[in-house]
């Protein structure tokens, strides 16, 4: 979910509806907005999108210098016009990210004091109870502290007082929440793009705080409810493009992107002149350590699982890698040896953040992989290695993809140099070859286009597709049977292709396609079988592959998709495209709505 807040003399509806806009990524099925004015809280919401919501103020516009407003991801209760936020109780408006973990036992109390539920969402507790301590003779101030205290989970909130129209109470315990300063306006917002147009000038909040603000300045208190103070700086962070210029899709716009943004990323990994990796590696708290923990969720996962290959390949480096809400369940018997990555193109996703402070906590050196510089896994990470991609407005995740293997790559060939694995020699080969990534993605996304939206058409007809890979294209399988059921709504499954025969074979007739991934690596011959054991159960073969593959290949295919030679280091990269434009087009035939796929948010602070 997404939270925003303006305190100050000009009216705010516009303006927070302006802002949630920028945080449609959190979240986007339902919204609402809630102002005071003449004395008395108002508020519209709406089901659905952000327009719905706009059409609405239209109709029925709201008034008022001082609002907060939201854009919801559900996690309790449907997401119906009853349950959107802001939520009500007695002159008390609060929005909420996160899950109050203790709803159901602070619902049952209240509700036996008195209080009226008017929806099914955990949220709605927060106002009863401000609402009952205040009614208990508590001042606001005294019932916000109170309130904190009573409630267990992840949050962050904001909260208007109908007796009070000049102030907003805000408090931070996970979700990120940034107070922006303006002149005579206080700003609030979940993070600083909401707030890019109002202000560059912003204090974030830290777990714990909470922060009572009226348009000429804020006060924090930490947990205690002592006054604290917390750095001002100037956020790096511009209001972002969001234009899809001449494309229909934001998603479209991203995957074009890519070789520009990845000759962002590699021009900071890489030093040109003399193809070598700068000292990302040596000069940080990974120099010695003897094996890798990863952690990340959804796309991020599946580049990390390409970067295990790469690190134990190139760096002889041991990685244990992991979905992060899984992670810390396993129990990993930690050594001082070992250190943390994680990966987060948001930099905020719960799972992946949870994990990060319970390695902290076990001892470990930390490091993150990540798109946004300012976001809480990367100011609570020992390390940063940012990836450089811009802003992704889609949800599914494409450029941040790529430039997160790109870093990768370069981080495995830099720890590869430091153990001593690696000759220079064979470094600078290996750079050499990511610097030619930006020249073949061009070159790629200019000619497979016409290919893939024919294939689209019968894609978009299927009710399930199979992919298959082996060494890096297996990741790359999963990746790509994630796009395409995260956009266009059709079941798909990525396979190791080696796996096929232990069980996804008996899926196998004339109407399944199957996607297999294979460049003509050391793999190749082993996925080739694999590909006659689908051949001869008439299953309906798309291939990917390059060149060399295309033409060693005897065995009829539905379609084949023929990209340039590429060494092994850079081929999850190349291949990537052909995935991602599938997924695209085939979303686009089927109709879905391809940038904020259904109950998707891009990014989850929520475990
Ligand atoms: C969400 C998005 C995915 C994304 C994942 C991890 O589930 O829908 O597309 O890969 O979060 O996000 P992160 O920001 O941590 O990379």
């Amino acid at each position: 979910c997404g939270i925003v807040g303006i305190v100050g003399h000009h009216p705010v509806s516009d303006r927070l509806i302006d802002a949630l806009k920028r945080l449609e990524y959190r979240g986007y099925d339902s919204a609402g907005v809630a102002t005071i004015d003449g004395g008395a809280l108002h508020r519209r919401r709406c089901e659905g999108k952000l327009h719905n919501l706009e059409a609405k103020l239209k109709e029925q516009p709201l008034a008022g210098t001082i609002g907060i407003a939201h854009t919801r991801w559900a996690t309790h209760g449907a997401p119906t016009e009853r349950n959107a936020h802001p939520h009500f109780s007695d002159g008390i408006a609060v929005v909420h990210n996160g899950i109050i973990e203790n709803f159901a036992e602070l619902k049952d109390e209240l509700t036996v004091a008195g209080a009226e539920f008017q929806t099914d969402t955990d949220t709605e507790v927060i106002a009863h109870l401000v609402a009952r301590l205040r009614r208990d003779g508590m001042s606001r101030r005294e019932a916000m502290h109170a309130m904190l205290k009573r409630v267990r989970g992840a949050y962050s909130l904001a909260l208007l007082f109908e007796e009070d129209p000049s102030t907003i109470m805000a408090a931070r315990n996970g979700p990120p929440l940034a107070i922006g300063h303006g002149s005579g306006e206080m700003f609030l917002g979940s993070d600083a793009i909401a707030l890019a147009p109002l202000t560059n000038e912003i204090t974030y909040l830290i777990d714990g705080d909470w922060a009572v603000i009226n348009k000429t300045g804020v006060r924090i208190f930490d947990i205690d409810g002592e006054v604290t103070t917390r750095p001002r700086q100037i956020s790096l962070v511009t209001a972002p493009m969001i234009d899809k210029g001449n494309y229909r899709h934001f998603m479209e716009k991203e995957i074009y992107d890519q070789p520009e943004a990845i000759s962002d990323t590699l021009s900071h990994y890489i030093n040109f002149s003399d193809n070598q990796v700068v000292a990302v590696w040596r000069d940080t708290v990974f120099a010695n350590v003897q094996s890798l923990a990863i952690s990340a969720c959804g796309t991020a996962y599946f580049a990390g699982l390409i970067g295990k290959y790469w690190f134990e390949h190139y760096a002889r480096l041991p990685v244990e890698i992991d979905v992060a809400s899984e992670f810390r369940y396993r129990e990993i018997p930690f050594s001082p040896q070992v250190a943390a990555l994680f990966i987060s193109q948001s930099g905020e996703t719960a799972d992946t953040l949870a994990c990060l402070r319970y390695c902290k906590e076990h001892g470990l050196k930390t490091g993150a992989v990540v798109n946004a510089p300012e976001s809480t896994i990367a100011r609570e990470s020992d390390t940063v290695f940012p990836i450089f991609a811009g802003p992704e407005i889609g949800v599914a995740s494409t450029k941040a993809f790529t430039c997160q293997l790109a870093v990768l790559a370069a981080l495995a060939v830099a720890a590869g140099r430091a153990s001593g694995t690696l000759t220079e020699k064979e470094e600078q080969t290996l750079v050499g070859r990511l610097a030619e990534v930006p020249r073949v993605m061009g070159q790629v996304l200019n000619s497979i286009r016409p290919r893939i939206e024919l294939l689209s058409r019968e894609l978009a007809k299927c009710r399930a597709v199979l992919y298959l890979g082996r060494g890096t294209s297996f990741p790359l399988a999963m990746e790509g049977a994630l796009k395409l059921k995260e956009i266009s709504y059709i079941h798909a499954q990525g396979y190791a292709a080696g796996e096929l025969k232990h069980g996804p074979i008996a899926l196998i007739d004339e109407n399944m396609p199957v996607v297999v991934i294979a460049p003509h690596d050391r793999f190749f011959d082993k996925t080739v079988s694999n590909m006659q054991e689908v051949a001869a159960r008439g299953g309906r073969i798309i291939l990917i592959t390059d060149e060399k593959g295309a033409s060693a290949l005897k065995l009829e295919t539905m379609q084949t998709i023929v990209l340039p030679n590429v060494d092994e280091i850079i081929a999850p990269m190349i291949f990537s495209l052909p995935i991602q434009l599938l997924a695209y087009h085939t979303a686009v035939f089927a109709g879905t709505d391809v940038d904020q796929p259904r109950n998707l948010a891009k990014s989850v602070t929520v475990e």
